[in-house]
This record gives structure tokens, sequence and C-alpha cells, in this order.
């Protein structure tokens, strides 16, 4: 992989090394194989576009047979933050009726992203519904019940970006994960 040593300069500090990634991935990939039998049905859903770099990475330390599925979904702005209305951009395309629904996220911040996709799944009788998250910021937590149920790292309330979650769309492509300088945001 690359070291992304073009990028570097940008950032302030680095929270998640790309060996650390790697690591916890492979636990994470273990972890979720154990969780289910052999013969399991398992759609794995990418939330777009953030969490594209870990599915691709996590689904190759699943050791069970998974299809893939997408869904865009973006918070209105920041004036209707409070009434955590959730779009769906692009809906997934697979019917998950009676098969289990592996959700995953690159972040769980407020919570409120997760929730409304869950509840939205829900209501089409999946037969289990798990959620993977690379990162969990449980300080920002506002919905209290929204859990992931394997989680690859918590991290502090700061704007982290790399390894699929970008500023402005740029930083998704680094191998590692960090806090960028106050200057790269003006
Ligand atoms: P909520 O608040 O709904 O937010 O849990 C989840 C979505 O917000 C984005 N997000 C971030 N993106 N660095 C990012 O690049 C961050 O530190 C960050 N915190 C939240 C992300 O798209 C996530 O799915
Ligand atoms: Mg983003």
């Amino acid at each position: 992989m690359g070291n992304n040593s073009v990028f570097k300069g940008d950032f302030k500090e680095i929270i998640i090394s790309e060996e650390e990634l790697k690591q916890r991935i492979k636990e994470l990939g273990k972890e979720i194989t154990e969780s289910y039998n052999e013969d399991d049905d398992i759609v794995m859903l990418c939330i777009l576009r953030g969490a594209i770099i870990f599915m691709a990475d996590l689904s190759r330390e699943i050791d069970l047979p998974v299809t893939f599925d997408f869904m865009d979904v973006s918070s209105y702005g920041a004036s209707t933050k409070s009434s955590g209305v959730v779009r769906i951009i692009k809906d997934m395309e697979e019917n998950i009726e009676g098969r289990h629904l592996l959700i995953v996220e690159d972040i769980i911040d407020t919570g409120r992203t997760l929730k409304h996709v869950v509840d939205i799944l829900k209501t089409r009788d999946p037969k289990s519904i798990k959620v993977v998250t690379l990162l969990d910021k449980p300080e920002r937590r506002e919905q209290k019940e929204i859990e992931a149920d394997f989680n690859g790292f918590e991290v502090p309330d700061k704007f982290v970006v790399g390894y699929g979650l970008d500023f402005a769309e740029k930083y998704r492509n680094l191998s590692f994960i960090g806090v960028l300088k106050e200057k790269m945001y003006n």
C-alpha cells in the first residue's frame, strides 16, 4: 500500500496507523465470521461513501459467502440538524427479507444516520440486523440506543479523515486516519 507521503504535511496528528487498521480489521473479520453460521445468507451493506475502503478490506477478512450492496444517505444541513432527518440518496438493491443484514459504517457520531437507516431497514423484515463501524465517537452520541455490534476503534471528539473518511471529498484514499491541521479547513 502507498505511504501517502504527499498528504502527511496536512496532518496535525495521526490517530490510527495503517498497521493498526490492518490488525484490527483482521480481528473484526474473525469476530464477525464467528458470530454467524456457515450457511447464513448475509448481505453486507456499505453506507456510502465513507465506508467503502473499510468494507473492501473487512469483507476479505470475513470467511463466509456475502453479498455486497450499497446505500447512500445524507443528513440535512445544519439548520435542520435537530430534526434528525436523513435522506436516502440511493437505496440498496437487494431484497433483504429473511436474510442477515450486516450494515457497514465508517463512523458513528451522534447516531442519527444509523438510527434512521436501521429504522427503515427493519421494516423490510431481515432475519437479523447487525452493525459494524470502523470508528465510534461515543462522546457525541444523541441516540443512546444506537450501538454497533462490532466496533473497530473509539475516537475522541475530533474531526478525523482518511481511510474512506473525507474533508470536502479529499483524503479518502489515505491508508491511515488522522486529524488535519487547522489551516487545512480555511
Ligand atoms: P451521525 O452524527 O449521524 O454521523 O452519527 C454519521 C456520519 O457523519 C459523518 N462524520 C464524519 N466524517 N470525519 C468524517 O470524515 C468525522 O470525524 C466524522 N464524524 C461524523 C460520517 O459521514 C458519518 O457516516
Ligand atoms: Mg463526509
